[in-house]
């Protein structure tokens, strides 16, 4: 049996807006399973290597369930167009580049390791249209601990002739190669991307809905982010009332389905994605970057919707997820002006509690260090900064949200498994 103890102040977000503190804390893992936290190290375990992080926080890593990897090359940049011009300005080119599969490693290696540097162990990750890039993703992702879904994008309309498309056929053929050549990772699974409505035939929607049934497999795309898109969706599909219903009525809305965005999502909208059991990621910084607009979070929070966070890089210029959970602070705030004041923002730990446990979720983990989760966690060591009092776990953990610091991530665990270490 392997046997983790990491000592220190251990801060989880067991329910919306609550944060459990405990300094001086053990947290306790058996082959990779949280066992529990403990003020006292329990008799069982004594004489055990304990690893004593002193006062540094113990956090949960993170969730981030709506990524681009084949932006990241483009990361802070070609921010001046909404979403459609976007699109075709600037991502379609970037993503073909990974055509290129020298390129694809270069990129994926950096990417996968810059993710478990700063605490991101679980993603719902689109790639490109390249199936080799995309297993190259794939293996290096799951080489570096970042564990989750990837998926090969589907894009056979409106794409960019020449540069980035595929055709039908190719899409389909396409997509079980990847689904064959994808079968022995362990820890990054496939997950099928049909872009979003505009980008997919009705007749490759129809082919992706019956493998989703038939294998089994999750499903991410894209959900009214943007009213000249929504409009775009409503010409396409006259026969749909609603931008969900172009994904109901092929079999990709279902309960591990993952919508990004939703920020246009209306009440009857967000009914089916909670009748439905849909995940709604949430990604403050792009929505702003690309001028979608700001999603209703604390409506699908109270209507019991499921809500995750998202960075999408590279809508989204923010990678790490402290500043990710900043952002939809930031936004939630910014919803309750434009509601007149009628709705609440989100809080730091309800923000944290999204970009944790809400995201965790998804991967059937229960909320916090729950006694059977999988131990994902990272320590945050953040001593060297001047104090304008002796502060609480959750002062700390509200600064490491909105204040950068460099090099305060000391030590990252993946799936029971230490993947990151400062000291190299
Ligand atoms: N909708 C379809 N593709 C994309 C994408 O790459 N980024 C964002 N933000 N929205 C999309
Ligand atoms: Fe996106």
């Amino acid at each position: 049996m392997s046997l983790t103890i990491i000592k220190g102040t251990i801060l989880s977000a067991p329910t919306l807006g609550q944060l459990d503190a405990l300094p001086g804390g053990y947290l306790v893992a058996e082959d990779g399973l949280i066992r529990g936290v403990y003020g006292s190290l329990p008799e069982q375990y004594a004489g055990a290597p304990v690893e004593d992080w002193g006062d540094a926080l113990i956090l949960q890593s993170f969730a981030d369930l709506h990524l681009h990897a084949p932006q990241y090359p483009m990361l802070g940049m070609g921010m001046d167009l909404p979403l459609l011009d976007w699109l075709n300005a600037y991502a379609f080119p970037t993503e073909a580049r990974f055509a290129d599969t020298g390129y694809a490693r270069e990129i994926y290696s950096r990417l996968a390791r810059e993710l478990i540097a700063n605490g991101t162990t679980r993603v719902c990750m689109f790639s490109s249209l390249h199936t080799d890039a995309t297993l190259i993703l794939m293996e290096e992702l799951e080489k570096a601990g970042v564990t989750g879904y990837v998926g090969k994008v589907n894009m056979d309309r409106n794409a960019a002739p020449g540069l980035l498309e595929e055709t039908t056929e190719e899409s389909r053929r396409e997509t079980l190669r990847w689904l064959d050549a994808c079968q022995d990772f362990r820890l990054v699974k496939p997950m099928l991307t049909p872009r979003f409505t505009p980008s997919c035939t009705n007749e490759l929607m129809a082919f992706l809905g019956k493998l989703a049934a038939e294998r089994d497999l999750p499903v991410q795309s894209h959900l009214s982010e943007n009213q000249a898109e929504m409009a775009w969706v409503r010409q396409l599909h006259p026969g749909c009332q609603q931008y969900w219903e172009t994904y109901a009525k092929y079999g990709l809305w279902t309960s591990r389905a993952v919508m990004a965005h939703c920020v246009w999502s209306d009440a009857r909208e967000r009914q089916a994605m909670r009748d439905a059991g849909v995940t709604a990621v949430h990604c403050a910084d792009s929505n702003q970057n690309i001028c979608s607009g700001v999603a209703p979070v604390r409506a699908m929070l109270n209507e019991g919707v499921k809500v995750a966070l998202g960075s999408d890089i590279a809508g989204g210029d923010h990678l790490h997820m402290f500043d990710v959970v900043a952002a939809s602070i930031r936004a939630s705030k910014a919803r309750r002006v434009l509601d007149n004041w009628e709705t609440d923002f989100l809080t730091v730990p309800e923000g944290w509690y999204l970009a944790t446990s809400a995201g965790a979720a998804y991967f059937a983990e229960q909320p916090g260090f729950a006694p059977g989760n999988h131990l994902h966690a990272l320590v945050l060591a953040d001593d060297d900064l001047p104090q304008p009092h002796p502060m609480t776990p959750q002062e700390r953990l509200e600064r490491a949200v909105y204040l950068r610091q460099g090099g305060a991530i000391r030590a990252v665990w993946s799936e029971g498994r230490k993947v990151f270490s400062a000291e190299g």
